[in-house]
């Protein structure tokens, strides 16, 4: 049983690993502002409300903590504006994490982040850059932090998130050779991030997730 803090855990892929991390048995605590009002209880489950950007808050909130997975997303009216967001969560965690003393953290990203860009198929290329171009570009510069650091990450580099069902029939990719255009649903991609807090296999690897 590890103890889990699941930073940005109030929603869609969040949520699902938050739910399915508290299936196998671990203790979860899950941070956002929105904590609160997570659609999901149980005994092993602490709600914590905090903001990613914040460095107290983070410290705090990876007290007794085993491992940490950091999985924040923006809304759609966002994509528009500069983003800072993730590069910012990501040295305020690794800071804290060092702080705290938290060696394991797993960072969920997207395909299409850092050297991923350059596997995107012509075809979604143009559109990608208009919608995505600020988020995924902190992304990337949240991506060159985490692996300057010394912690035992992983990056988690879903394609495209949908509702499906969990089918455990999901493919990791780690390497640059492999990696396509797909889709993956949020409860297959929760189980490859329920794996990471126990499995060591990915450490400082960037795995695409596709179905
Ligand atoms: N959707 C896709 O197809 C897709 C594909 C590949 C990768 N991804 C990536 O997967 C990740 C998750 O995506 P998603 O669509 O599931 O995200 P989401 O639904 O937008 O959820 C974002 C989470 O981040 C939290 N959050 C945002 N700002 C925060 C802050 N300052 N402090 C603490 N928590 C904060 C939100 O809670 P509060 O607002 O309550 O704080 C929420 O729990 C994102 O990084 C996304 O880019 C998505």
């Amino acid at each position: 049983m590890k103890r889990v803090l699941i930073i940005g855990a109030s929603k869609a892929i969040e949520l699902k690993t938050a739910g399915q991390g508290l299936k196998v048995g671990h203790h979860v605590r899950a941070s956002a502002h929105s904590a609160a009002g997570m659609a999901l209880s149980d005994p092993n489950l602490e709600k914590v409300r905090g903001d990613a950007l914040e460095s107290q808050d983070v410290e705090a909130a990876l007290s007794g903590v085993d491992v940490a997975i950091q999985t924040l997303g923006i809304g759609l009216e966002d994509l528009c504006r500069h983003v800072h967001l993730f590069s910012g969560a990501a040295g305020v965690l690794v800071a804290a994490a060092r702080a705290q003393g938290v060696k394991r953290l797993t960072y969920v990203t997207g395909f299409g982040v850092g050297d991923s860009q350059a596997s995107i198929s012509c075809l979604q290329r143009l559109p990608f850059q208009i919608v995505f171009s600020r988020a995924y570009d902190d992304k990337s510069s949240q991506e060159q932090l985490i692996k300057e650091s010394d912690l035992n990450w992983t990056i988690v580099r879903p394609e495209i998130l949908t509702i499906g069902p969990r089918t455990g029939r999901y493919k990791n990719f780690p390497e640059p050779s492999q990696w396509r255009n797909g889709t993956i649903s949020w409860s297959d991609g929760a189980e490859f991030l329920v794996r990471q807090m126990e499995d060591q296999t990915y450490v400082r690897q960037t795995p695409v997730l596709a179905n």
